[in-house]
């Protein structure tokens, strides 16, 4: 046995759909509550599902009893408030785990290298279903942030970058990359984390949007990237030599979400 996967994410591991026409709706998530959650970054989040209904953030796989990042339960007290954001993640109709909006602080592009990740979404997952995939949708207007994918996470030439205007649809294996986003701001970044299992409801859904990957990355200058790659891997050196001190072995670096 194997999970079921999308072909749609076979071979780049990520697509961007058609954009949303956002400014259409309103900004439901302004009048959503917000609770502190450690991710990578400077981060609240506001869910709309949680394991139990409750407005908390933790992975499914921390309640009892312990469970994957599927059938998330509606947090009424948000999900009544923002009725477009709940329409928008069930509307691909397949199974959904974790939905919540994220609400990022700006931060400098060394900083979102050294928070690359890989997301824990299948943790848990019965083999034989679908793997977990998902989706971020901007919500707030930021064409000069990117979400950062990396199939390498110390390897800036597997970089991806896909600007994050307003309506911007991507879904992605976040457990295939190391992600992070790079928020230049100046105000918040507030963007809709849906997980999606896969299957032929989010194929159709995929389909239906034009989902593919991007055919040009947003551009950087080389010395720039090469400049924020060196400052990673010092701060990671100071981290590690810490660590040391204190007697204890570095640790794998995994933020939270997003
Ligand atoms: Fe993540």
């Amino acid at each position: 046995m194997s999970y079921l996967r999308s072909a749609a994410f076979d071979e780049a591991g990520y697509v961007v759909l058609d954009s949303y026409d956002q400014s259409k709706d309103p900004q439901e998530w302004l009048d959503l509550e917000f609770v502190d959650w450690k991710s990578s970054g400077d981060t609240r989040f506001a869910p709309l599902t949680s394991a139990a209904g409750e407005m908390e953030c933790n992975g499914f796989w921390n309640h009892t009893p312990p469970r994957t990042d599927k059938d998330g339960v509606w947090v009424t007290a948000n999900a009544e408030k923002a009725p477009h954001l709940v329409a928008r993640a069930t509307e691909p109709g397949a199974n959904l785990g974790r939905c919540r909006v994220i609400e990022l602080q700006p931060n400098e592009y060394a900083s979102a290298l050294y928070n690359l990740h890989q997301d824990d979404n299948n943790r848990l997952n019965p083999d034989g279903t679908g793997w977990i995939v998902r989706g971020f949708f901007n919500l707030s207007d930021d064409p000069d942030s990117v979400l950062i994918l990396r199939e390498d996470r110390f390897n800036p030439d597997t970089e991806i970058r896909i600007p994050l205007a307003a309506g911007t649809q991507a879904i992605v294996d976040t457990q295939r990359f190391w992600h992070a986003v790079w928020h230049r701001g100046p105000e918040p970044r507030y963007c809709l984390i849906t997980s999606w299992e896969s299957g032929p409801e989010l194929d159709a859904y995929v389909a239906s949007h034009h989902g593919a990957p991007q055919t040009a990355n947003y551009p950087l200058d080389s010395a720039f990237v090469e400049d924020a790659q060196t400052e990673v891997r010092r701060r990671l050196a100071e981290r590690a030599a810490a660590l040391a001190a204190k007697g204890k072995a570095p640790t794998a670096d995994r933020g939270a979400e997003d």
